[in-house]
């Protein structure tokens, strides 16, 4: 996969999201083409691969280095919120994947970026869910919003990680971490949902 440099002069965030967009837009239209509202059958299949990719992510919010480069991240983990949207819907929780071990601080950081940027586009899956009559104390409580709103909580999440005094090479590492996410979730999508596909 070809890929363009990073532009140095951007800060951190807004290189994440320049280096990233083409992956965004492929997890965004291969999640809407597996159609993970239009049945209870198919939002299991999502939830399974929300639990999957929290799952592998969560011990980083609770990574000692990682909580003092951004304070208040291990307030942010959605693993357990996925559990509960199971358990709600009376669905099997999946054995927790392994999570991901020896990862670069600077390198989680992009996978930080990656799910935490997702609960911002996840407005529009939450809406989605409410027309399933689903809420968010009632098997969609992952995809709701922050208490203090998706919008301020993003802007804070990027104020931390652009205050971060990153040399250019852990910045390429962290690049190198989103672009992992992003790779992990369509593999995983893809996983998931092709036998439904495939049916
Ligand atoms: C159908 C699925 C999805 C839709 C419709 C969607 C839509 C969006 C939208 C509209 C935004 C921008 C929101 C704003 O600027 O106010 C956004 C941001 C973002 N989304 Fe998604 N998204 C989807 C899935 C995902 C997934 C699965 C991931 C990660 C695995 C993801 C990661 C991100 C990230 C990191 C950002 C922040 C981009 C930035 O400003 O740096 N999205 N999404």
């Amino acid at each position: 996969m070809a890929k363009e440099p990073a532009d140095p002069s951007l800060a951190f965030a807004a290189q994440l999201k320049a280096s990233t967009r083409s992956e965004h837009e492929g997890v965004d239209h291969h999640v809407m083409a597996a159609e993970p509202f239009s049945s209870l059958r198919h939002y299991e299949k999502f939830l399974r691969l929300q639990h999957r990719f929290h799952g592998i992510i969560h011990e980083l919010y609770h990574h000692d280095t990682l909580n003092q480069w951004l304070p208040g991240l291990n307030e942010l983990p959605r693993l357990e919120k996925v559990e509960a949207d199971l358990d709600a819907l009376d669905l099997a929780i999946p054995a927790r994947p392994t999570p991901l071990k020896d990862l670069h601080p600077e390198t989680a950081l992009g996978w930080l970026y990656c799910s935490e940027g997702s609960n911002l586009g996840a407005a529009f899956l939450f809406k989605e869910t409410q027309k399933m009559g689903l809420t968010e104390t009632h098997g969609a409580s992952h995809l709701a919003a922050h208490p203090e709103g998706r919008g301020l909580h993003w802007r804070q999440f990027v104020a931390q990680m652009n205050a971060l005094p990153l040399s250019s090479a852990q910045q390429t590492a962290g690049i190198s971490g989103a672009r992992q996410a992003f790779a992990f979730y369509r593999q995983a999508l893809n996983e998931i949902f092709q036998p439904i596909e495939a049916a």
